[in-house]
C-alpha cells in the first residue's frame, strides 16, 4: 500500500506518469473495455439534510416526484436495447419507499432481462437489504462521501462517518458488490483529506470506487462555496486505479458538471476510468432529481449517446456486458495485490 505522502504527491500532480500508468493498468485487467450503467432514479425525496446536495430535505424549492414501479420496470426493459448491460435504482434517503414493491420490481427485471442491478437507496436496516439480495439484486452503493470523521458529522448532520461505515460493511457481508466513494473539494477539506480518503477506500476491499468534483448547489448551505478540482479528481481516480486494479471506477456525472466536462470525462476514461452511467430517469422528471446543478442536462436518449461518444472518442469500447467485478464477493484481494 502506498503510504500517505506518496498518494498526497501524485495528487499534487508530481508524477507526469500517473495517468498514463492508471490507464495501462485499466487495460491490463479491462482490455479496452468500458460499461454503460443506466441510472433510473425513481425518488427524489429524502429526509436528510447533507449540506452538500439539493435532494435535502429542506430546500422547499424542489419539485419532488415518485415514478412508478410499472414505469421503473418499463424503463429496465428498454435499456438491453440501448447498450446499457446494468442499471442502477436510486433515491434519495426515502422513508415512503416500499421494500416488498421494490423487491418485486427486481424479482420482474430479473426474469424479463439479463441486466445486473445496483441499488443506490442510501442506509436501509439489515433485514432490508437481505431481502433486496434475495429479490435479485446483485451490487449496492453507499458512498462514505468523506473518510474525516468531523467534516463528515459537519456536512452531513445527525450522521456519522462510523454508522457509514457499519453500514457499507453490512452491504459486503450480505454478499453485495459493494462501492463507495467521496467527493472531491468539499469545502474543509485538504489534499491530506483526500490522500487519507483513498487510502481509507482502497483498505475496504470494494468492487466499485467513485471519486467526483462536488458541485455547489444555489439551494443548500454551500452554495457560496468553490467547486471542487477537475483535474484534482482525475488524479484522484488513477490513484485508486493503481491501488485497487480490479475495481470499476466511473468517470462521475459530476465530472461532466464542470466546465470542460466532457473533455474531462474523455480523460478520465484514459485515466483509469472504466464505467460511465448516464441517467434513464423520464424526461417529465429528470430534472428534479437535482442533487447539484448540471445534473441530467440532457434528455435520456441522448445521455446514452454522449456516453457512446464518450467512450469512442477515449478510443475505447462500450461494452454491453454487465461487467461484474472479476473477483466475487467478497473481494478477496489481498491488500498488498492492491498496493
Ligand atoms: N456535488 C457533487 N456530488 C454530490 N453528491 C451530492 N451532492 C453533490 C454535490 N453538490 C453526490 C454524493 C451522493 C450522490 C447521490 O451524489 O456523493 O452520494
Ligand atoms: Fe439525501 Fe443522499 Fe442528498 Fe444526503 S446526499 S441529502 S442522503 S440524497
Amino acid at each position: 500500500m502506498m503510504s500517505l505522502a506518496e498518494i498526497q504527491a501524485l495528487l499534487t500532480g508530481d508524477d507526469p506518469t500517473l495517468f498514463s500508468r492508471a490507464h495501462a493498468m485499466q487495460r491490463e485487467v479491462w482490455g479496452d473495455q468500458v460499461f454503460v450503467r443506466g441510472i433510473i432514479e425513481f425518488s427524489s425525496h429524502c429526509i436528510k439534510r447533507c449540506h452538500y446536495c439539493g435532494l435535502r430535505r429542506p430546500n422547499g424549492r424542489l419539485r419532488r416526484y415518485r415514478m412508478t414501479w410499472e414505469e421503473v420496470e418499463r424503463i429496465a426493459r428498454t435499456a438491453p436495447h440501448l447498450g446499457v448491460g446494468t442499471i442502477i435504482l436510486q433515491c434519495g434517503e426515502d422513508p415512503a419507499l416500499s421494500i416488498p414493491d421494490l423487491c418485486r420490481t427486481i424479482t420482474r427485471i430479473r426474469r424479463d432481462t439479463d441486466l445486473a442491478i445496483t441499488l443506490s437507496l442510501g442506509e436501509r436496516s439489515e433485514d432490508e437489504l437481505r431481502r433486496l439480495r434475495d429479490a435479485g439484486a446483485d451490487r449496492y452503493l453507499l458512498k462514505l462521501e468523506t473518510t474525516d470523521p468531523r467534516l463528515h458529522a459537519r456536512l452531513r448532520p445527525g450522521q456519522s462517518l462510523r454508522q457509514r461505515r457499519r453500514a457499507l460493511e453490512t452491504i459486503q457481508r450480505l454478499g453485495f458488490e459493494a462501492g463507495s466513494g467521496v467527493i472531491v473539494g468539499l469545502p474543509g477539506a485538504t489534499l491530506a483529506t483526500l490522500a487519507q480518503d483513498l487510502r481509507t477506500l482502497a483498505a475496504l476491499g470494494l468492487q466499485m470506487l467513485a471519486v467526483g468534483p462536488f458541485i455547489p448547489h444555489p439551494h443548500t448551505p454551500l452554495r457560496d462555496a468553490s467547486p471542487g478540482d477537475g483535474i484534482l479528481s482525475l488524479r484522484a481516480t488513477a490513484v485508486l486505479r493503481l491501488l485497487c486494479p480490479t475495481a470499476h471506477i466511473p468517470a462521475t456525472s459530476a465530472l461532466a458538471a464542470l466546465p470542460e466536462g466532457d473533455a474531462l470525462r474523455v480523460q478520465a476514461l484514459r485515466g483509469g476510468c472504466t464505467v460511465l452511467m448516464p441517467s434513464l430517469t423520464p424526461e417529465q422528471v429528470r430534472a428534479d432529481y437535482a442533487i447539484y446543478p448540471g445534473k441530467n442536462r440532457l434528455p435520456a436518449s441522448q445521455a446514452v449517446e454522449l456516453a457512446h461518444a464518450t467512450i469512442r472518442r477515449a478510443g475505447l469500447v462500450p461494452s454491453h456486458g454487465r461487467g461484474d467485478c472479476l473477483r466475487r464477493p467478497p473481494c478477496t484481494t489481498p491488500l498488498a495485490a492492491c498496493a
